[in-house]
């Protein structure tokens, strides 16, 4: 891809950067805490070439972003906390993990396969026109690339992204310059899993005390949350040249359409297998099947996500083991760092 055009806000610019979203094409734009790239949160092509363009090495769920209360009502369930908090922080740089509704209109790939969403309202007047002109909600992780540090300027994201992007909306410096702060309160109790551009007394003056997921000693104080990732019911089987006797058989690249349930990427195209991905596992976990077996997917670029998420999944039963909160086929996350290799 060639550079991608930075514009300067104007109402021409919202418009074509709101085209080019729902088009399924990647826009980074600005909001008051750093760059976001963002894509349509309902297409799965276009949550697997943010992965891509980051060249993130997980598929960590992604913040999907509202311009109102009302829209993150749309795609996940607010409790009495939730909306307390919505109605004094957003829009704000605060960003909470919510059960996801059911029906959702969102990709599966945005969310990580996960049963939760992680919302936020922008304080931005033009990440705010964009939501509203692409008319639904931008999925963006920070738009850098995987371990890097998140661009606070547009020039930051040109020197980044900027082949890897279609449009870059250039709103100036960020006001706040450090990510949002993430709650997760799809749990028993609130927990903070970022500190971020609200401070923490400040939430618990709203919503009382929050856990800390992680101690000020470095200790996990959730293991249950921190190990939390995708799995099917079905045990897998990986690296599989085969079907065997009562699995599903989920191929990837050239294969015999008779000898496959289903195919992440015929092409071999890692971003097309990535977006496949979690659709393609839950519609593979169903009776009539004992297990999945999933053919070899190359360990580069998308790949390497592709693979971790695939051995975490296949990891799924031996870590709830000792994570007895959620049954056995419970779905489950690892909200590491986005940028965490
Ligand atoms: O300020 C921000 O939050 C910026 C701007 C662009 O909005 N965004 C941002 O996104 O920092 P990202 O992808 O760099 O970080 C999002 C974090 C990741 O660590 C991810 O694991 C976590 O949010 N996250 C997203 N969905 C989650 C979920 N359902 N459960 C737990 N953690 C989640
Ligand atoms: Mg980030």
């Amino acid at each position: 891809m060639s550079p991608a055009p930075t514009v300067a806000a104007s109402p021409d610019a919202v418009r074509e950067a709101a085209r080019i979203i729902r088009a399924g094409g990647l826009v980074a734009f600005p909001t008051e805490t750093v760059y976001g790239l963002g894509g349509d949160a309902a297409n799965d092509h276009a949550i697997a070439a943010i992965f891509a363009a980051k060249n993130r090495p997980r598929f960590n769920p992604l913040i999907c972003h509202v311009a109102e209360a009302e829209e993150a009502a749309a795609i996940a369930e607010l409790s009495e906390p939730a909306r307390a908090l919505i109605a004094r922080f957003w829009p704000g740089p605060l960003t909470l993990v919510l059960p996801r509704r059911n029906g959702a209109p969102l990709s599966l790939l945005a969310t990580a396969g996960l049963d939760t969403v992680a919302v936020r309202a922008p304080d931005h007047a033009l990440a705010r026109a964009l939501i509203t002109a692409a008319g639904g909600p931008i999925a963006a992780p920070s738009a850098n690339r995987s371990g890097l540090l998140s661009p606070t300027t547009a020039a930051h994201v040109a020197a980044g992204l900027g082949d890897r992007v279609d449009l870059i909306l250039d709103g100036g410096p960020c006001r706040v310059g450090l990510e949002s702060t993430i709650v997760d309160l799809s749990g028993p109790r609130p927990m903070l899993l970022r500190p971020g551009g609200v401070p923490v007394e400040a939430l618990e003056a709203v919503a009382g005390p929050i856990d800390p997921a992680v101690a000020t000693d470095g200790s996990v104080r959730a293991p249950g949350m921190l190990s939390r990732h995708y799995a099917p019911g079905r045990p897998l089987r990986l690296d599989a040249r085969e079907k065997r006797s009562g699995e599903a058989f989920l191929a990837f690249g050239p294969a015999d359409a008779a000898e496959c349930d289903l195919n992440l990427s015929a092409a071999g195209d890692l971003a097309e297998a990535a977006a496949n991905l979690f659709a393609m596992l839950r519609a593979l976990d169903r009776d009539g099947f004992s297990r999945i077996a999933v053919a070899p997917v190359p360990e580069a670029g998308l790949g390497r996500a592709i693979n971790d998420r695939l051995r975490r999944a296949a990891a799924a039963e031996e870590a709830d083991d000792w994570n007895d909160e959620r049954g056995p086929s419970a779905p489950c996350v690892l909200p590491d760092d986005d940028d965490t290799p």
